[in-house]
């Protein structure tokens, strides 16, 4: 049967190599996971009895498609928390986790060859579903000295109908200074780019809080979601801040699309709003975990590291070992027994000679994947 062109997108490589990984220790072997960007920890335990009780008499039937407004209520106290912000909960959409936040975002946004703006490296499912959306992905270019974010001169020189970008970022984990971000935001106002900012890593942050653009906008959409700072990676679960008078487009495609978003996980999610200690308690784990490989990954070579502003990843330079970051993580995971993500992943032009590392897991985890990764460098195995 005939499979449609849209159809015809790359692989996300990081899964592909989780379900190597998987397979490697289905046969025995012991792998250390610092690929995929899941935390090691599962969702609140406070939130897992929520739903328990909750389970005895709710019959768990759809919900509303803009999702249970109580959950709505606590995340629109949460803008009032982190960034001090009113937000009317009525803007607060839920879905099935971020990845149904991008479709719906970009269906309620953009026409057929609309142009959106990413920066290059970014996550890599951004530019393949706007392509099984037949959309075209623009990849801006960016440097560290700007955080590995879009600046307005940089999207000077293109025409695009939307602008993505994602602060703390994936893979760098690098974060936009307010003002630049205020300057962006102000930039695609004035230009009518539709802006779409991704805030999923915000809660796990170290040196500095990351802004929202809503602190300088309404008319943008914001995507977020429970997979990381809530750490509820498999109940996918996530959100959308909209402009009020774009509310009534995005339920209209989710009631097609998806009805609503998992009621169960709704309602796990509201009482992972009780669960602030154990939700802090794995920041100090990331927190450990970044430090350690701050100091022990220049001793091994890796001297071009951006310290991430957030999110738990390093994106490490490996040109003086490899040309080849496939071909790199491959021997990684088979010999070193330490599965990573090559940088191809993440950026199609320059991606051969970087990987990404994910530092989610618990410490002792992350312990035993330093000490591989050493083994590994010390005897030369990635050649
Ligand atoms: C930047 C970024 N956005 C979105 C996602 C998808 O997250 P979700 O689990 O909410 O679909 C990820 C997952 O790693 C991510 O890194």
């Amino acid at each position: 049967m005939k499979s449609s062109q849209r159809s015809s997108i790359d692989p996300f490589i990081v899964m592909d190599i989780m379900e190597r990984a998987q397979a490697l220790e289905q046969s025995g072997r012991s792998i250390v996971h610092m690929e995929v960007g899941q935390p090691g920890t599962s969702a609140p335990k406070v939130a897992k009895e929520f739903l328990k009780a909750s389970m005895r008499d709710n019959p768990m039937g759809y919900t509303v498609a803009l999702g249970l407004p109580n959950l709505r209520k606590k995340i629109a106290e949460l803008y009032g928390d982190w960034y001090g912000l009113d937000i009317d909960w009525n803007r607060i959409i839920i879905t099935s986790g971020s990845s149904a936040g991008f479709i719906l975002a970009f269906t309620a946004l953009f026409d057929q060859a609309d142009t959106v703006g990413l920066g290059n490296p970014g996550y890599p499912s951004y530019r393949q579903i706007m392509k099984t959306l037949n959309l075209k992905p623009l990849l801006i270019n960016t440097t560290e000295k700007n955080k590995f974010q879009p600046t307005p001169s940089e999207l000077s020189k293109h025409i695009i109908n939307g602008l993505l970008i994602a602060s703390p970022g994936n893979p760098t984990g690098c974060m936009i200074e307010k003002d630049s971000l205020n300057q962006l935001v102000d930039y695609c106002n004035h230009k009518k780019i539709s802006l779409i900012s991704d805030e999923i890593y915000h809660g796990i942050q170290y040196e500095m809080k990351p802004s929202s653009v809503l602190e300088f906008s309404d008319s943008c959409y914001v995507i977020n979601s429970f997979s990381k700072y809530f750490s509820m990676t498999g109940w996918r679960i996530g959100w959308m801040v909209v402009p009020e008078e774009h509310v009534r487009v995005v339920e209209r495609i989710q009631q097609n699309m998806f009805i609503c978003a998992s009621h169960a996980s709704q309602i796990v999610a509201l009482g992972a709003f009780e669960s602030k200690d154990e939700l802090e308690k794995n920041l100090e784990i990331y927190k450990e975990n970044r430090a350690r490989l701050l100091r022990v990954m220049p001793e091994m070579g890796f001297n071009n590291i951006a310290p991430p502003d957030g999110a738990f990843y390093l994106y490490i330079d490996i040109s003086k070992f490899s040309s080849d970051s496939y071909d790199f993580a491959k021997r990684m995971l088979d010999i070193g027994g330490v599965a990573i993500t090559p940088g191809i992943d993440f950026d199609p032009i320059n991606g051969k000679s970087m990987i990404r590392i994910s530092y989610a897991r618990s410490t002792p985890e992350i312990l035993n994947g330093i000490e591989r990764i050493k083994t590994f460098m010390d005897e030369k195995k990635y050649i």
